[in-house]
């Protein structure tokens, strides 16, 4: 399978950073070749469309970090899927795990989110995981497989056109990652979740993050069911970013 490597730029950026950081990756061989990986970059809303229009004609698609259940109408702030294709996306992240915790958004609604995504012809990445108390307490499995119990339950038919991102909550942004062990362990789970849903969805892509670095980045995407990355962090310097991609 072909993997895929997605940046998620979070909060940061400005007009000028990010016009060097897309100045970097269309310089890298990121831009022309990517002949083993899809690679992808979520910018802030904001910037979402000129990020797009700087990367067209390049390899590199852009997604978003998050999109409304709804397709328009009187929903301050927030942000619709056909508005998301208009400006170029083709990913839109669900289920982060910091929009988990500090917008308390449920397993229903990531996977509404995801459902609404799939409807506007986006691919939605949905991200699971553990805070380090559940793993601790042994609960990491359960943790996951009900987080993406909701998603198979309100997809149907269409689990299989989704992408997963397992992002262990202690991992994201502490420097510290998943063994490769470790993250092997969860996918295989994951993916026999998928599989015993819909046969087909054993192909879904599953993506690891949680400080993936270009020195660890490797390892990672060597094991069987770990079929890309998505990148925070490092997805800040051309440089970095494009030395994961190269290590799928
Ligand atoms: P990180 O973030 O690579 O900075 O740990 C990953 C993520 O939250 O998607």
């Amino acid at each position: 399978m072909k993997k895929l490597v997605v940046g998620n730029w979070k909060m940061h950026g400005s007009r000028a950073s990010n016009a060097e950081l897309i100045q970097g990756l269309l310089a890298s061989d990121l831009a022309t070749t990517a002949p083993r990986a899809d690679v992808a970059v979520c910018p802030p809303f904001v910037y979402l469309a000129d990020v797009a229009a700087a990367l067209q004609g390049s390899a590199i698609g852009v997604g978003s970090q998050d999109i409304s259940v709804q397709a328009q109408g009187a929903y301050t702030g927030e942000v619709a899927g056909p508005m998301l294709r208009d400006v170029g996306a083709t990913y839109a992240i669900v289920g982060h795990s910091e929009r988990r915790s500090y917008h308390a958004e449920s397993d229903q609604l990531v996977a509404d989110k995801a459902r609404a995504a799939l409807s506007h012809g986006l691919i939605p990445i949905v991200c699971v995981g553990e805070t380090l108390a559940e793993r601790e307490a042994g609960q990491t499995e359960a943790v996951v497989g009900r987080q993406l119990q909701a998603v198979i339950d309100t997809l149907g038919a269409d689990l299989a056109r989704i992408v997963v991102a397992y992002e262990p909550v202690w991992a994201i942004g502490t420097g510290k990652t998943a063994s490769p062990e470790q993250a092997q362990a969860v996918h295989a789970s994951l993916r026999a979740q998928l599989k015993s849903a819909r046969s087909e969805a054993a192909v879904v892509p599953l993506l690891y993050g949680g400080s993936v670095k270009p020195d660890n980045a490797a390892q990672l995407f060597a094991q069987p069911d770990i079929d890309g990355g998505l990148i925070g962090g490092a997805a800040l310097k051309a440089a970095d970013f494009a030395a994961i991609a190269r290590a799928a």
